[in-house]
């Protein structure tokens, strides 16, 4: 007798252009995953709720940035669709301008889309200030606040 392989549960990052922000979250939650050995039941991936970028590499400075701290960005930014609310178990807006665009794809309830703040005390901002306008302090800032919630993030895929 042969058993179904247990299909993974699935996370998608969501900011603007999805290539700062949500790339950023993708590459790091796809480290903390591999390094507690759930690669195989978990699948992370990343959008924008824009499509200026389609097909695009992470900005060159998140790109730097997250090397600097020993992640390998390699996604390559594409729109959100309606069929990722579906298909995504837990949905993470980076800000709340993002999270209300993920709203209006569906008419359902969506009580699986977050803020990443949601997965943080509350010495963090409420959104993952934007960085693409800014210096590189900024980038930094974005990689501070993904490492600290990554690990609330698989505490809730452990209670799902
Ligand atoms: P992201 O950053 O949403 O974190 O990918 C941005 C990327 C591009 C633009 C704005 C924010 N843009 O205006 O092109």
């Amino acid at each position: 007798m042969t058993t179904e392989p247990t299909k993974p549960w699935k996370i998608l990052f969501v900011c603007l252009g999805n290539i700062c922000r949500s790339p950023a979250a993708e590459g790091i939650m796809k480290k903390y995953v591999e390094a507690e050995g759930l690669s195989d039941r978990i699948w992370v991936d990343s959008a924008g709720t824009c499509n200026y970028h389609t097909g695009q590499l992470a900005d060159p400075r998140m790109l730097k940035a997250a090397h600097r701290r020993g992640y390998d960005l390699t996604s390559r930014a594409r729109t959100i669709t309606n069929r990722d609310l579906r298909d995504f178990h837990l949905i993470v807006a980076m800000d709340s301008e993002n999270f209300r665009q993920v709203h209006l794809l569906t008419s359902d309830a969506a009580s699986h889309v977050k803020l990443l703040s949601d997965f943080l005390n509350e010495d963090w901002p409420k959104n993952v200030p934007d960085p693409y306008y800014g210096g590189d302090e900024g980038f930094d800032f974005v990689i501070d606040m993904i490492e600290q919630a990554c690990p609330k993030i698989l505490d809730t895929y452990r209670k799902a």
